[in-house]
């Protein structure tokens, strides 16, 4: 079912945020939520704006990536952020994402839900949400976009998706009701977001640490034309990840994919 004015009344009187939520905007099908809340950020303008669809027909992952964005089954939604920060600083809002996003799911799931860098939520070792975080600048006006694709209700993925996908559902053996989970991730992200701009990213990486399970591992990032191989070791005060190079030379990223991890 798409989400009804019920959902959207009863998501915002669950809420007790100070910047997320403000506005809740829901659609029925988008192309994608994140390239509709670019254009809120000329339009709109307000930190904070919610905008949900029941179903994508473009939704976009990383590096280029289509979100598998199946109606009635998923979560996809973007917040508009206004942190005001240089675009060298918007990093760790990814971050903050994905702890809020442990945080809701730790809430439903009995399988728990662990972070890989920068951006996945694995359960069982398969990617249950995404995050996708884009900096966007329009006559005079500057927003982030936080971009949240959540697999709750899926029994199954095309082929392709198979071995890497997963969903709430098909690990926990039950469905789930959809506005309980995103009023729970509302309110974790709104605490989480709060708290780094008022004390900056080390909280959110401590956070992080905490939630992951990458670090001590044998991986390989991919930046740019560049792969670098060693141990993860965890994420410094700055929100970044620090790696022990196969060379012996520690080395701290900002931004990567990860492409192995033994
Ligand atoms: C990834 O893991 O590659 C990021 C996935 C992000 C998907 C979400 S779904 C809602 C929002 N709108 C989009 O087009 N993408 C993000």
């Amino acid at each position: 079912m798409p989400y009804s004015s019920e959902d959207q009344n009863w998501i915002r009187d669950q809420l007790h945020t100070q910047h997320v939520g403000r506005e809740i905007i829901t659609y029925t099908t988008v192309e994608s939520t994140n390239d509709l809340a670019k254009e809120l950020v000329t339009a709109w303008d307000k930190e904070g704006t919610v905008i949900l669809a029941d179903c994508q027909t473009q939704g976009k992952g990383r590096s280029g990536r289509t979100w598998y964005s199946e109606e009635n089954v998923g979560i996809y939604l973007s917040v508009l952020l206004k942190p005001g920060l240089a675009p060298e600083q918007i990093a760790p809002i990814t971050l903050i994402a994905g702890v809020a996003l442990t945080q809701a799911l730790n809430e439903f799931s009995r399988t728990r839900p662990v972070l890989k860098w920068p951006n996945d939520i694995l359960l069982n070792g398969k990617k249950v949400a995404g995050i996708l975080t884009e900096n966007h600048k329009e006559d005079g006006h500057s927003g982030i976009i936080l971009g949240i694709g959540i697999n709750v209700n899926h029994t199954r993925f095309p082929i392709s998706l198979q071995h890497i996908a997963t969903s709430l559902a098909m690990e926990n053996g039950e469905s789930f009701e959809r506005p309980p989970l995103i009023a729970a991730f509302l309110n974790h992200l709104d605490r989480e977001y709060s708290g780094f701009l008022e004390e900056g990213p080390s909280h959110a990486a401590l956070q992080w640490n905490q939630h992951s399970e990458m670090f001590g591992k044998h991986i390989s990032l991919k930046q740019g034309t560049e792969t670098y191989s060693g141990t993860a070791m965890k994420l410094d005060d700055e929100g970044r990840l620090v790696i022990l190079l196969d060379s012996g030379e520690e080395m701290a990223f900002v931004a990567g994919e990860i492409t192995s991890m033994e």
